[in-house]
């Protein structure tokens, strides 16, 4: 299986708005089989179509530890959103390298479709809540660096851009050790 490229911020393709799926047929089981692979090899928890430059609202999520627990979400649509806040460091493997804390509702209730095409209902918190509103965001052309100022952004925007001219995205020596990349 092929690895899919994965867009780096500020890529404006990480921008686009993903369209609905029409159908859970054998290509878009195909492209989910892609985006589990990709997910794993580039070792996230969550990956979302828009960040390999499919633009279909398509989600793959594994927050377990020996990575057997497979989450796929198709057409997601959030049904609650707690009041409820909770804070937590969050990565992206289109922002390699940067960890910022990002507030988001707590508890979530979503309906979506799975990988048989079928409808249903996801109720979470926790790692979970949090990977799915991340992944979510994604597909309304949204990153986590939207959720920091402007002024932390723009300098996470300098720093990749320079790393990236200079082919040391993946060989800082400042990344902080394995975290969540979402
Ligand atoms: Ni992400």
């Amino acid at each position: 299986m092929n690895k899919l490229e994965v867009l780096h911020f500020p890529d404006k393709r990480l921008r686009k708005i993903a369209k609905s799926v029409e159908k859970v047929d054998q290509e878009i089981k195909d492209i989910i089989d892609q985006m589990f692979f990709t997910m794993y090899e580039e070792k996230g928890i969550g990956l979302a179509a828009t960040q390999v430059n499919i633009h279909k609202r398509i989600i793959v999520i594994d927050v377990s530890e020996n990575k057997n627990e497979k989450v796929c979400l198709i057409n997601p649509k959030i049904l609650l959103l707690s009041e409820d806040t909770d804070s937590m460091e969050e990565g992206c493997l289109s922002v390699p390298g940067f960890y910022e804390n990002v507030t988001r509702p707590k508890d979530i209730k979503v309906s979506t479709l799975n990988y048989d095409g079928k409808e249903i209902m996801l109720e979470t918190d926790g790692l979970l809540s949090t990977c799915i509103q991340h992944e979510i965001d994604h597909l309304n052309g949204k990153l986590f660096v939207d959720h920091i100022s402007t002024l932390k952004r723009d300098r996470i925007k300098k720093k990749i851009t320079k790393l990236k001219k200079e082919g040391t995205l993946f060989s800082r020596k400042d990344i902080p050790n394995y975290k969540s990349v979402i």
